[in-house]
């Protein structure tokens, strides 16, 4: 089954507007979704939806909650996202760092009490479209073992970094485990192998089996730096942000609990320190250089070409994701095809 963007914008927001999500946070969900998606990122857009009716329909995400500003300085914040969608939360987490990044050069915000958010990519990219260099970091359940044990303990604790250019979409935006686990769990869901040198089975055995990995664990990217990363990120996106840490992180993956993970979101104004314009030129300067070393890519470079891929030929649902979609829209009293069809 194909679907056009507009289409699948449509799919969520109708969802939710049954389900008695406030218009203002669905548009917020819809679009976070429909990026992943647009960038090639099918693990973290309309393939992730079911999780979030569970949890609606669970109570696990708020629909009726405010987020409460619990600590702030001029530069700093920590937000109390009350469980609401994930999604949401962070984005006011940007919004709010990049109002203090205006102000003072530097917003970091931390966030507790929410819930999965999608791509991380989506709120570094609101920092570089106002001009502003984006940091988010998260943790998330346990995926990874530290190297030399096979406990999950670790999250897949993702990392996003947007830079403001004037040529170019420079983001980089990935999961500090060797694959993200929505990966996994989109392989599992199509019947199909994940790559080699990605998990272990729970024996801590080597598997191409997304069923098996997901009882096992996910090997940490790049050996010790990538697992020495993941660490770091597990304490700054737990402890300093009073959200859970370890084998306490709950209901990102499964959202049969609270959800207990944590964000750290930044925002860097570059005026504070240069000239914008200098800085994005001598940014462009650089990408011509690295891009003139043969045939390579930057990062950003796939999921810009994904975006102008995807608006053109829209989505392709496998058939086990539509009829999930199929079974919630029956539940919502509301026909998915007929409805595709006037859309
Ligand atoms: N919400 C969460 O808790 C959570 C957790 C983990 C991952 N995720 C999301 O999962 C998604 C997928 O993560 P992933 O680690 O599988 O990403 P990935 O491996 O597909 O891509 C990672 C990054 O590498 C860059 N890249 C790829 N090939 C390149 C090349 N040849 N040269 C230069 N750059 C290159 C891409 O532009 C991208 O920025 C991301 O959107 C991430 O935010 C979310």
């Amino acid at each position: 089954m194909n679907i056009t963007v507009e289409q699948e914008r449509s799919i969520v927001l109708e969802i939710l507007d049954r389900m008695g999500v406030q218009k203002e946070d669905a548009e917020i969900v819809a679009d976070v979704t429909v990026d992943a998606d647009l960038k090639g990122f099918s693990s973290h857009g309309i393939g992730r939806f079911p999780q979030y009716v569970k949890g609606l329909n669970l109570g696990f995400i708020t629909k009726d909650q405010d987020m409460e500003i619990e600590k702030e300085t001029v530069s700093t914040a920590l937000i109390n996202g009350n469980h609401k969608f994930g999604h949401v939360v962070t984005y006011r987490a940007m919004e709010l760092a990049i109002e203090k990044a205006h102000e003072t050069g530097v917003g970091l915000v931390g966030v507790h009490n929410s819930n999965h958010f999608g791509a991380t990519g989506y709120y570094s990219d609101m920092a570089l479209m106002q001009g502003m260099i984006g940091i988010v970091i998260a943790n998330t359940e346990p995926a990874v073992a530290p190297l030399g044990g096979t406990k999950p303990i670790i999250g897949t604790n993702p990392l996003a970094i947007g830079i403001p250019s004037n040529k170019n979409y420079i983001s980089m935006d990935m999961a500090t485990s060797a694959s993200a686990r929505g990966k996994l769990l989109e392989a599992a869901r199509k019947g199909e192998k994940i790559p080699e040198n990605v998990a272990l089975d729970a024996d801590g055995n080597p598997t191409t089996d997304p069923n098996e990995a997901l009882k096992g664990s996910i090997l940490p990217f790049g050996a010790h730096k990538g697992y020495a990363l993941a660490f770091m990120i597990e304490i700054l996106s737990g402890p300093l942000v009073k959200a859970a840490f370890g084998t306490k992180v709950t209901g990102t993956a499964h959202c049969d609990a609270t959800c207990t993970k944590g964000d750290l979101v930044m925002a860097i104004d570059p005026t504070k320190f240069c000239d914008l314009g200098e800085f994005e030129e001598n940014v462009d300067d650089f990408v011509e250089e690295v891009k003139a070393a043969g045939n390579v890519l930057i990062p950003g470079d796939i999921e810009a070409r994904n975006v102008e891929k995807h608006k053109e030929e829209g989505f392709k649902l496998d058939d086990k994701l539509f009829n999930q979609l199929k079974e919630i829209s029956s539940e919502l009293s509301f026909d998915l095809e007929a409805f595709l069809g006037e859309e």
